[in-house]
């Protein structure tokens, strides 16, 4: 089942973002803001193979997240294809395939945005994955190793214990691809059209080239004749393999996405506007959100992060808390306090005393 098809248009999805878009901050972007669709942080395709425990967290989530993506990186397209194995039996609703991570670690080893420049590489990539996909359909996780297989059951274990409804039965889950525009020159259509051919269910492409990282703004142009591209090679192709395109990059609002969409375009994936604010997938401005709502949340998120991760990641919440603790009163101050928070039961204090000032200045 391709679930992209499905969608509604225009598509307003969460983008996937490393140190971001975790199980916990998913499921509240979902509760409070209902994206069309949710993608993971991009997980290392060699990690997944040597199964530690650790990476695993990675693979959280929640029945209301659906349908949910995880997104796969890596330059070896035999590690894809066991990992694309993982990713089926875990019960998420497709995979995806970074092709657009500019950072040093990532594109340096080939993996990532540098797959641009090595297009047959890429075109193996996107095969490999639908093949692991497929066996893994026929045969289950045949093949896999044993402690792959072992860290696969107990992650389904906890995702059953987080309510998660896994498939009965295993379903061809679509392969789709993240990218940008280019690797140094923009080539965004050259690029589309070389992706076609391997067919994948959707391609969303990012304004920017490698080369650019996250300066300048995003080149919705280019973008808009990508889009064309993938509706000119849909228009000689039958309704059943209809291929979807998403832009991304720079998108502010759900207004804004609305004025950048086209007639090509599927929809948007939305980034860094979602930091703190889950409700920007319902429309709501910031700014429109009480503040005594956005502490709710936070320690929501707090005590959801500390359920789902072992105390030593709970570093990984602090940014998060302070892009929800902006644009009041001695928001610096709460926000320099939270930075030193451990435990969810600190963040509840800290922002119970935040609650009681305002509620103090409001009289
Ligand atoms: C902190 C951070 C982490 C990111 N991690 C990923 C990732 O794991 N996979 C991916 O495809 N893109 C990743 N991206 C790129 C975003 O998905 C998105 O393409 C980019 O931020 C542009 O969209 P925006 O302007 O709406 O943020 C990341 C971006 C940021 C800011």
């Amino acid at each position: 089942m391709n679930f992209w098809q499905q969608l509604k248009k225009p598509v307003i999805g969460l983008s996937p973002m490393d140190g971001v878009t975790d199980a916990p901050f998913r499921y509240i972007a979902a509760k409070y803001g209902e994206p069309d669709v949710v993608l993971t942080e991009f997980i290392n395709v060699n990690g997944i193979y040597h199964a530690p425990e650790q990476l695993f967290y990675d693979f959280l989530y929640h029945e209301i997240e659906r349908p949910v993506v995880a997104q796969i990186y890596g330059n070896d397209p035999a590690f894809f294809y066991i990992a694309a194995k993982v990713v089926g039996e875990l019960g998420f609703d497709g995979v995806d395939i970074n092709m657009g991570c500019p950072s040093k670690s990532v594109a340096a080893s080939g993996s990532g945005a540098a797959l641009i420049a090595t297009p047959d590489l890429a075109l193996d990539i996107v095969r490999a994955v639908k093949q692991g996909v497929a066996d893994w359909v026929k045969d289950g996780l045949k093949d896999v190793r044993p402690e792959l297989i072992a860290q696969t059951e107990a992650t389904k274990n906890r995702l059953i214990e987080l309510g998660v409804s896994l498939p009965a039965e295993r379903r061809h889950i679509p392969v789709s691809v993240k990218t940008r525009i280019g690797y140094k020159d923009v080539v965004a259509v050259d690029w589309v059209n070389t992706l076609l051919k391997e067919e994948p269910a959707n391609i969303t492409m990012h304004g920017r080239t490698l080369k650019q990282m996250y300066t300048g703004s995003a080149d919705w142009e280019q973008l808009y004749r990508a889009a064309d591209a993938v509706a000119e090679w849909n228009s000689a192709h039958s309704s059943e393999q209809r291929i979807t395109f998403l832009g991304n990059g720079d998108v502010q609002s759900l207004a804004d996405a609305d004025k950048r969409m086209s007639g090509n375009m599927d929809g948007v994936l939305i980034g860094r506007a979602s930091f703190g604010h889950p409700w920007i997938f319902k429309g709501l401005d910031f700014d429109d959100v009480p503040l005594q709502e956005r502490i709710a949340v936070a320690i929501e998120h707090a005590h959801l992060h500390a359920r789902l991760k072992p105390e030593q990641m709970f570093v990984q919440l602090r940014k998060h808390l302070g892009w929800y603790m902006k644009g009041f009163h001695g928001a610096a101050q709460v926000r320099a306090e939270l930075v030193r928070s451990e435990n969810a039961e600190q963040v509840e204090r800290i922002l119970a005393q935040v609650e009681t000032t305002e509620i103090m200045l409001d009289n």
